[in-house]
């Protein structure tokens, strides 16, 4: 049965609980650990909500991009996005910068939300102090609060997403509370939507880290545009430990943990049941069938994203209507914040 969110009390009524999610388009490919905590909760979502999900090139530029690099990733991640499930009939997909709103409400966030607030977010501290401060522009500081206009312009009930975002989301919540007690009852206060399972996917050699396109090795980053046989390799070599036996304990045996998560993930059956399954049997049991599965499942995938990309017209066809489709949702948010807020209505 694929789930329904449950609607917020506050914000507009609407006919079903709206769902809105995003994902950046700055590596090309996805990694595991995205389709896993994220885009698949996203096509089960589209089902039972009205759900908006976009690609976030306007998060993207937060560093250094390559024009014509980016202006290709947004398009592979759009084809992406619908290799995996999304259905343009059932959601609305769309680019962030189609839609002007998102920087226009941005601003006004920027203005509600407290310097000592956003400094405190932990993405942001993990990436300045890697990359230096006069290296590390002020977008990136502001980065989580484009992210809240991201989702009030939607009214979003729920954002599905990683554990990573977690604390993005709780900052959404903090500033439509703000906004609705400093003015009137505008905004839907959002929850995060984060499936316990699947809410952090370690990288396969350093299984104390989540999978990431910014780890220093990409051995331990599985890409779904990748081939196969390339991830079948970093199965098979994914760090585990010096016991033998294949049992679950996140703190002891984290990388076997991770490993029968992603099994549990892709295969459907319980971690009890792997466990039970891979009694008497090693570590390589595991990797070899892990990488099975996913080759399983990857490579319709692969196929479905490259018939998307062979086809721009029909992409920008489907970019196009969800543009229109969001746009009008957008609009009528910020039109209620710009006179909440005191601005003058222009004269048309
Ligand atoms: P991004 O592009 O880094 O990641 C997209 C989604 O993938 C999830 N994710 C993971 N989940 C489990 N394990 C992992 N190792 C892992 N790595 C990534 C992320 O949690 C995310 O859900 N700030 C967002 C993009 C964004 C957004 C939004 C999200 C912009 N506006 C509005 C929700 C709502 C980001 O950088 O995601």
């Amino acid at each position: 049965m694929a789930p329904m969110v449950n609607a917020a009390v506050t914000g507009p009524a609407k006919d079903r609980p709206r769902v809105l999610s995003g994902i950046q388009p700055t590596s090309g490919s996805f990694h595991l650990g995205n389709y896993l905590g994220a885009v698949r909760q996203w096509v089960d979502l589209q089902e039972q909500n009205d759900a908006f999900y976009m690609v976030v090139d306007l998060h993207a530029i937060t560093v250094e991009q390559d024009p014509a690099t980016l202006r290709e990733n947004t398009r592979i991640s759009v084809a992406q996005l619908l290799g995996a499930g999304l259905d343009p009939e059932r959601c609305t997909l769309f680019v962030q910068s189609h839609v002007p709103e998102h920087a226009q409400l941005g601003w006004v966030m920027n203005c509600m939300t407290g310097f000592g607030e956003a400094a405190r977010m932990t993405q942001f501290k993990d990436k300045s102090s890697k990359q230096g401060s006069d290296r590390t522009s002020v977008g990136l500081f502001t980065y989580p609060i484009l992210q809240i206009a991201d989702i009030l312009l939607y009214q979003a009930d729920a954002v599905p997403v990683g554990e990573d975002q977690r604390q993005h989301v709780e900052l959404t919540r903090d500033l439509a509370e703000r906004f609705n007690t400093r003015y009137a009852p505008t905004f839907t206060v959002p929850k995060p939507y984060i499936l316990k399972e699947t809410a952090k996917i370690f990288d396969l050699q350093d299984p104390t880290s989540k999978m990431s396109k910014s780890a220093s090795s990409p051995k331990g980053l599985v890409s779904l545009l990748d081939e196969p046989k390339v991830s079948a390799k970093k199965f098979k070599s994914a760090v585990t430990d010096t016991d033998t036996v294949v049992s679950y304990d996140e703190e002891n045996k984290a990388g076997v943990s991770n490993l029968l998560r992603i099994h549990s993930a892709l295969s459907g059956q319980s971690i009890e049941q792997l466990v039970a399954h891979f009694e008497g049997k090693m570590y390589g049991a595991l990797k070899t069938e892990l990488a099975e599965l996913f080759a399983e499942w990857v490579t319709p995938f692969q196929e479905r994203t490259k018939s998307y990309l062979d086809d721009p017209a029909e992409l920008d066809r489907v970019l196009g209507l969800g543009a229109e489709k969001a746009r009008e949702v957008a609009s009528e948010t910020l039109a209620t914040v710009y006179d909440r807020i005191g601005f003058l209505a222009p004269k048309r």
